[in-house]
């Protein structure tokens, strides 16, 4: 994850010095502001009083609403950042990238079909990959996102999405490819013809699915829809949790 590689750079910047101290110095759009130390970025940005009225989605490392860019202070290097997932470190200059504007195919996957080079056609310029792999090392998620530009260069669907399966679409490997490509469009769009051509439909979910239409579940659900909410709320906190 990110936050280990801010860790790694926080140590070789002293940071058992900054742990100790009560606060940090860091940057908001070039404004210092001094704020508690072991925050993460988002919960800094907001003690400094910025509010995420959009821009921030589930503050737990899924949506890639959060995405940030950031520099240390005496390092000439961009980093980053999921500012939800990562600590902040003392002479952090940060930057959050509310969306990136990055180009997107507009297709019906009902229509496209998962053969030939499919992401090619829509995404030519995944041609243009240098194999430079500097969108791997800015993908807080760890995918080897140069390997899958590779992939989808040569066609291979399957592999494309497998590889990326854990991209939350920040879209920080798109800002930092030389070559412009919008690499989590292109992943997103394999994922979609995966999923929709390629992987066998899961039984279970058949299976339930046929469940739910044959009206097994009506009654209970009926009963459930009558139930007050204090009742629910006790309901749900006996529920049995299942441990991970
Ligand atoms: S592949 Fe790109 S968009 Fe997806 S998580 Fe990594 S950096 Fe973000
Ligand atoms: S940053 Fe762009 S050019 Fe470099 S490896 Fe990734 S996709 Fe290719
Ligand atoms: S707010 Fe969703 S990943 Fe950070």
């Amino acid at each position: 994850m990110e936050a280990d590689k801010a860790e790694a750079k926080a140590a070789q910047l002293g940071e058992e010095e900054v742990q100790g101290k009560e606060t940090v110095k860091i940057y908001i759009m070039g404004k210092e502001y001094r704020v508690p130390a072991g925050l993460t970025i988002m919960k800094a940005m907001e003690y400094a009083g910025y509010r995420f009225i959009r821009g921030s989605g589930c503050r737990a490392g899924f949506c890639g609403a959060c995405a940030t860019i950031y520099r240390l202070e005496g390092d000439y290097k961009l980093y980053t950042a999921l500012a939800c997932q990562t600590s902040v470190i003392d002479g952090m200059y940060l930057a959050q990238l509310p969306f990136v504007p990055a180009n997107k195919a507009i297709y019906d996957v009902n229509k496209v079909r998962a053969e030939g080079n499919v992401l090619m056609v829509y995404y030519p310029e995944i041609a243009r990959c240098v194999s430079c792999n500097t969108c791997t090392k800015a993908c807080p998620q760890e995918i080897e996102v140069m390997d899958a530009i590779q992939a989808a260069v040569k066609g291979d669907i399957v592999s494309v999405a497998e590889l990326t399966f854990e991209c939350i679409q920040c879209g920080l490997c798109a800002v930092r490819c030389p070559a412009e490509i919008p690499q989590y469009h292109v992943f997103q769009l394999a994922r979609r013809l995966y999923g929709k051509y390629i992987l066998k439909p899961a039984k279970h979910v058949e299976e339930r699915l046929k469940e739910i239409k044959s009206g097994k579940f009506n009654e209970e659900m009926e009963k459930l829809m009558r139930t007050s909410r204090e009742e629910l709320r006790k309901m749900y906190e006996s529920l049995e949790r299942v441990e991970d």
